[in-house]
C-alpha cells in the first residue's frame, strides 16, 4: 500500500501537526444573562452552570472571564413580567437596568468587545420578536422599536449590535439609524439565517420569554430550507451587515458552510441553549463525556466555516487552557 492515512495519526504529536482546525478562546463570544437588582446570581434550571447576574456580579463574572482570555460578551436582559408590554417600551427606556449594565461593563472593561441583543421578545408581553396585532407579527412598525432599542444600546456603549428578530429590512434600517446618529463605528452582527428551532427552549426559560400564543414560524426560517439562507445573506450583505450569523449551529452546519463558501464576510454561529443543555444533561446522566462532547461540537462548528462562535461553553473551554 502506497497510501496509508493512518501514518498521519500514529502519535499525538503528528496528529496535532496535521490538525486542520484549531479552537482558540479568541473564537468565542460568551452570552451572559443580566437581571435587575444587586448581589443576585440565579442558576438557569435548564442550563446547568449558566446564571442570571445582577450587574455587580456580572462585572465580577466578566472580570474572571477576561482573566481567562475571553474578550467578547453578548448580554441578554431577563425582565420581570410587569415591565413587559405590547410595544417593548422598556427596551428603550434610558434608565433600564440593561442599558446601565452595558455602560458599567464598558467603563470597567473598555477593552472588551460588547455585543448587545436587538429584538423585542425579552420586553414583549406577547413573547414575540415583533409587535403582535390580531395574531400577526407586524414587520415595518417593529423596525421603529428596534431602531429605538439599537440607538439606546449604541449610546450606552455597545460595540456590536445583534439583531436577532428576523424582521425584513432591519439591517439596512438599523445601519441608517446608527449612521445618522454618528454611530458609524458600531458594528452589526446579523442573525442572518435564524431558524424556527426547538432548541431555543432553555433560553426562553432563562428569559421567561416564550411566545404566549403561536410560534415564530412567520419570521424565523423553516429548518427545511437552505437556499433561502442565501437570500437572507444577500440582503444582509447589501444592507451593510459586518458579520453573518447562523443559528442554531449544530443542526445547521451545512448552512454555515454554504454562507462561508459564498460570502467574504466573517461567518458567526450561535451554539445555542438547547445544544448546550443536551450535552450537560447527558453528562449528568453519565451517558457521554461532557468535555469531549463540548470540544467536538465546537470544533465541528469551526470546521464547517464559522470563525466566530457564540457559546455558553466559552468559560468552560477557557478553563481547560488547551
Ligand atoms: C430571540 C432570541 C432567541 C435566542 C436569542 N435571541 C430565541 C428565540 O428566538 O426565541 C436563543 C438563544 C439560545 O437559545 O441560546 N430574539
Amino acid at each position: 500500500m502506497l497510501r496509508r492515512p493512518r501514518r498521519n495519526r500514529k502519535s499525538e504529536v503528528i496528529r496535532s501537526m496535521v490538525e486542520e482546525t484549531r479552537l482558540s478562546v479568541k473564537d468565542f463570544i460568551f452570552p451572559l444573562f443580566v437581571i435587575d437588582g444587586e448581589n443576585k446570581k440565579e442558576e438557569v434550571t435548564s442550563m446547568p452552570g449558566i446564571y442570571r447576574y445582577s450587574t455587580d456580579l456580572l462585572l465580577e463574572e466578566i472580570s474572571e472571564c477576561v482573566g481567562l482570555g475571553i474578550k467578547s460578551f453578548d448580554l441578554f436582559p431577563a425582565l420581570k413580567e410587569k415591565l413587559k408590554d405590547k410595544y417593548a417600551t422598556e427596551s428603550h427606556n434610558p434608565n433600564n437596568f440593561y442599558l446601565r449594565a452595558i455602560e458599567k461593563v464598558k467603563s470597567a472593561f473598555p477593552e472588551v468587545c460588547l455585543m448587545t441583543d436587538v429584538a423585542m421578545d425579552p420586553y414583549s408581553s406577547d413573547g414575540h420578536d415583533g409587535i403582535v396585532e390580531n395574531g400577526e407579527i407586524l414587520n415595518d412598525p417593529t423596525l421603529e422599536v428596534l431602531e429605538k432599542m439599537t440607538l439606546a444600546q449604541a449610546r450606552a456603549g455597545a460595540d456590536i449590535i445583534g439583531p436577532s428578530d428576523m424582521m425584513d429590512g432591519r439591517v439596512g434600517h438599523l445601519r441608517d439609524a446608527l449612521d445618522n446618529e454618528g454611530f458609524e463605528n458600531v458594528s452589526i452582527m446579523s442573525y442572518t439565517a435564524k431558524y424556527a428551532s426547538a432548541f431555543y427552549g432553555p433560553f426562553r426559560d432563562a428569559l421567561q420569554s416564550a411566545p404566549k400564543l403561536g410560534d415564530k414560524k412567520t419570521y424565523q426560517m423553516d429548518p427545511a430550507n437552505k437556499r433561502e439562507a442565501l437570500i437572507e445573506a444577500d440582503l444582509d450583505y447589501a444592507e451593510g451587515a459586518d458579520f453573518l450569523m447562523v443559528k442554531p449551529a449544530l443542526a445547521y452546519l451545512d448552512i454555515i458552510h454554504i454562507l462561508k463558501e459564498n460570502y467574504d464576510l466573517p461567518i458567526a454561529a450561535y451554539n445555542i441553549s438547547g445544544e448546550y443543555s443536551m450535552i450537560k444533561a447527558a453528562t449528568e446522566k453519565g451517558w457521554i463525556d461532557g468535555e469531549k462532547a463540548m470540544l467536538e461540537s465546537l470544533l465541528s462548528i469551526k470546521r464547517a466555516g464559522a470563525s466566530v462562535i457564540l457559546t455558553y461553553f466559552a468559560k468552560e473551554f477557557a478553563q481547560l487552557n488547551c
